[in-house]
């Protein structure tokens, strides 16, 4: 069963393609959290990076019982002595911010567990020693590069992208991923997927022919773009939970209520392997 989680980034940041320009205010965050707990929510999603959102979001959610998924800042150049000293301290810092809200924390950056001094950065975790309270995995922008971390180190959890644009999960899973917990991203595209046609593709240019089929999509089906959206992303296989981003108590109350009615969808004529498409770092965003 595919449960709904809510994102993070959007609150400390100026986040998104389609954001409104500036960070959520904190009142805002207040109510979107506490209506998030009363519609069944438990995951929320952060990370280091997100602006100063990892360190005030224990605050802003007050009494309720969130189960958190942190994330790692990205090592940079360290070496391997460093690695250690980085990755414990970063990880103590994490656990310092959340306290018992925390339950997992993630590698941000993939490619850290993949360069010389991963396996000092998984050793550092002591997963079986002082940190085993918490899972310990990454973040990806692929499945492939998820498959690769997978067969170096003995992960339990990844984020990846998925959205009715980009369907790689369909593809064939690697037997090493089968353990490992999938929380799905940017199943809105940041939002891109939810603007009128003519502003998506006004956004994001490359996008046109993609933008242009889910739209005929819809229409043809009579679907609103949300339903559509959270449809296909749980038609997607594998994957335990699904994290969402939103501005406002009103977009939370709209994916809710979506959440709760729309079946799993497939549609493989809408899946493009374009990363200029699916991909936002290679978006050359118009505003
Ligand atoms: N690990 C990573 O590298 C990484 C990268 C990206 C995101 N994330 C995580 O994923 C979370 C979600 O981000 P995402 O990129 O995946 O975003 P997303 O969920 O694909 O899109 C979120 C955006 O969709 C729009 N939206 C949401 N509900 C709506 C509604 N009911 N009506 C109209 N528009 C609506 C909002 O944008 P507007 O209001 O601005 O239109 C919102 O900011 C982040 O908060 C973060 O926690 C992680």
């Amino acid at each position: 069963m595919i449960e709904l989680a809510l994102g993070t980034a959007q609150f400390g940041l100026s986040y998104g393609v389609a954001g409104r320009g500036h960070v959520v205010p904190e009142d805002e965050v207040r109510a979107i959290l506490r209506r998030a707990r009363q519609l069944g929510v438990r995951v929320l999603d952060t990370a280091a990076a997100y602006g100063d959102i990892e360190t005030r979001l224990a605050g802003l959610a007050g009494d309720a019982p969130f189960s958190v998924v942190s994330k790692l800042p990205a090592l940079g150049g360290a070496c391997a002595a460093d690695t250690d000293d980085f990755v414990k301290a970063a990880i103590q810092r994490t656990r310092a911010k959340l306290g018992s809200l925390l339950s997992a924390i993630l590698f941000h950056r993939a490619e850290d567990l993949l360069g010389v001094h991963g396996g000092a950065a998984w050793q550092a975790c002591d997963v079986d020693g002082a940190n085993r309270d918490l899972r310990f995995g990454v973040s990806c922008y692929d499945a492939e590069t998820l498959d690769r971390i997978c067969e170096r180190v003995p992960i339990s959890i990844a984020q990846l992208p998925g959205s009715a644009l980009d369907q790689r999960l369909h593809g064939e899973p690697s037997p090493s991923r089968a353990k490992v917990e999938i929380h799905l991203r940017s199943v809105f595209l940041q939002g891109l997927l939810l603007l009128p046609e003519e502003k998506a593709t006004a956004r994001v240019p490359s996008s046109s022919p993609s933008i242009a089929r889910f739209h005929s999509w819809c229409r043809e089906r009579g679907l609103p773009w949300l339903d559509a959206a959270l449809g296909l992303a749980k038609g997607l296989p594998g994957v335990r939970v699904c994290v969402v981003g939103v501005d406002s108590q009103a977009h939370l109350e709209a994916i809710a209520a979506a959440w709760e009615t729309v079946p799993a969808l497939h549609a493989p004529a809408l899946a493009t392997a374009d990363l200029d498409v699916i991909d936002p770092r290679r978006w050359s965003t118009i505003s």
